[in-house]
């Protein structure tokens, strides 16, 4: 099955997630670096508001509130909602945590203002029509306060038309008892980054998991849509190959993986 839209989301994070649950979207080194640099360009204050939205299993909503800002995730996963939740109560079993709330983005059930909005790895981007998107960032403008700030996560189109690339993943590496085949393809056409995983278990039909399909915009393509949406100070930073850099820094085309939206409102 393959969809641009954001209902692959559930199923694949559950298969995926049923391979392996490190999948399911555990605090990892990558988020702690990421909410580093989040409090570094942004200069977070104790007690921000901040609105993580596709929030997922909460990585960077926990490790965010831990840090004393008084964080919102929000996803349309109540399955998800529910991994964050747990997540939460493991590390902190008698402490309130972030308010979870289950909605979607495009249409987010969530009142008063934000001092920041973020949407990280894979949470923006996954509609078919740039017209949901850029609903997306008008909601997200009008949730921030004046001079609120907005971080968005997105691939790098002119890193993906170069890497593309098939590896093979034996048992024991992405999934304890399978080999796994997975796709990155990119669509210049549409300007989409495809994620194919095909799982292959002795005595199993190959298996194809929803394909993750993201939007991929030149950078000026998407500071056009975020300045249409209503943002201001609209500016692009690049990852360090996949790494997260210490400090924000240009978005280098040929090895930045990743790129960020930073813009205010
Ligand atoms: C790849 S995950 C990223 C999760 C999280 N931001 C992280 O970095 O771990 C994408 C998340 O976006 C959520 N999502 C997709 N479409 C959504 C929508 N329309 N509204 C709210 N959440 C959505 C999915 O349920 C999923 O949890």
């Amino acid at each position: 099955m393959s969809t641009n839209d954001s209902a692959w989301w559930t199923s694949r994070a559950a298969e995926m997630a049923a391979l392996d649950p490190a999948f399911a979207g555990e605090i990892d080194r990558l988020a702690e670096d990421q909410v580093d640099l989040l409090e570094r360009i942004l200069h977070l204050q104790p007690g921000d508001r901040v609105l993580d939205l596709g929030c997922g299993a909460g990585r960077h909503a926990i490790l965010l509130h831990e840090r004393g800002y008084a964080v919102t995730g929000l996803d349309y996963d109540a399955e998800i909602i529910a991994l964050a939740k747990a997540a939460w109560r493991r590390r902190h079993a008698d402490q309130a945590g972030p308010t979870w709330v289950q909605g979607d983005m495009r249409e987010p059930p969530v009142q008063g203002s934000f001092d920041v909005v973020i949407a990280m790895d894979a949470a923006f981007g996954c509609f078919a029509d740039d017209a949901d998107h850029l609903a997306v960032l008008v909601n997200a403008f009008e949730l921030l306060a004046p001079g609120g700030r907005l971080v968005m996560e997105v691939p790098n189109p002119y890193y993906w038309a170069h890497h593309q690339h098939t590896r093979h993943f034996p048992p024991g590496t992405l999934a304890a008892d399978a080999h796994i085949v997975r796709t990155y393809r990119f669509d210049a056409d549409l300007g989409r980054v495809d994620d194919h995983l095909t799982v292959f278990r002795s005595g199993d039909d190959a298996c194809a998991l929803p394909v993750q399909s993201l939007r991929a915009w030149a950078p000026t393509e998407l500071c056009a849509l975020a300045r249409a949406a209503g943002g201001s100070e609209v500016a692009i930073i690049g990852m360090d190959g996949w790494r997260v850099p210490d400090q924000a820094r240009p978005l280098d085309a040929a090895t930045s993986a990743f790129m960020w939206l930073v813009a205010s409102r």
